[in-house]
C-alpha cells in the first residue's frame, strides 16, 4: 500500500518526467533546425531517458498497489533564442526536477514510507548526474561560444552519446 498524499506526488512526478521528455524533444528539434545534429542526438537520448524515469515511477506505483493517474502534459517552448539559452534552460530544468524529487523524499521520510524513500534514492543519484551533464554542456559551450569550429567539434562529441536503458531502479 501507499499513502494517498505520496501517490499524488508520484503521479505529479510522472507528469514532470514526461514533460522533461517533451522539453528535450523541443530542444532536439531546435538543434536539428540549425543543423547541429550532434546536439540534437544528445537531447534525443535525454528525452528517451526521461520517458524511462516516468515509467520507473509508473511501475513503482503499480507494484505498491497504488493507482497511476496520468495528467496533462504542458506544451514545451516552441522555439529558443540561442544555443546558450537552450543549455541554460536544460540546466534550470534539471535543478527544478531535483527540487521536486527532494520534496517527495522529504514527504516519504516524514510519513515513514521507507520503501518509497528507498525507491527515490535512485532518482537522487540520477539527478546528480543530470545536473552534472547539463552543467558540463553549458560550460563546454561557453568555452567555444563565438568559435564556429569549436561548436562543430562539440557537436561531434555530442553525436557520440548512446542511449542505454536504466538498470538499477527495478
Ligand atoms: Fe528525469
Ligand atoms: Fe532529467
Amino acid at each position: 500500500m501507499i499513502k494517498k498524499s505520496i501517490e499524488e506526488k508520484l503521479n505529479e512526478q510522472i507528469q514532470k518526467e514526461f514533460y522533461s521528455a517533451y522539453l528535450y524533444l523541443a530542444m532536439e528539434a531546435y538543434f536539428s533546425s540549425i543543423n547541429l545534429d550532434g546536439f540534437a542526438n544528445w537531447f534525443h537520448v535525454q528525452a528517451q531517458e526521461e520517458c524511462d524515469h516516468a515509467m520507473l515511477i509508473f511501475n513503482y506505483i503499480n507494484r505498491v498497489a497504488g493507482r497511476v493517474n496520468l495528467r496533462q502534459i504542458d506544451e514545451p517552448p516552441a522555439d529558443f533564442g540561442s544555443i546558450e539559452e537552450v543549455l541554460k534552460a536544460a540546466l534550470d530544468h534539471e535543478r527544478f526536477v531535483t527540487g521536486s524529487i527532494n520534496d517527495i523524499l522529504e514527504l516519504a521520510n516524514s510519513e515513514k514510507d521507507y520503501k518509497t524513500a528507498a525507491f527515490l534514492q535512485w532518482f537522487v543519484n540520477e539527478q546528480v548526474e543530470e545536473e552534472e551533464n547539463a552543467e558540463k554542456n553549458l560550460a563546454a559551450f561557453q568555452f567555444v561560444k563565438d568559435d564556429p569550429k569549436g561548436i562543430l567539434l562539440l557537436d561531434r562529441e555530442m553525436a557520440a552519446r548512446v542511449y542505454t536503458p536504466p538498470s538499477a531502479a527495478e
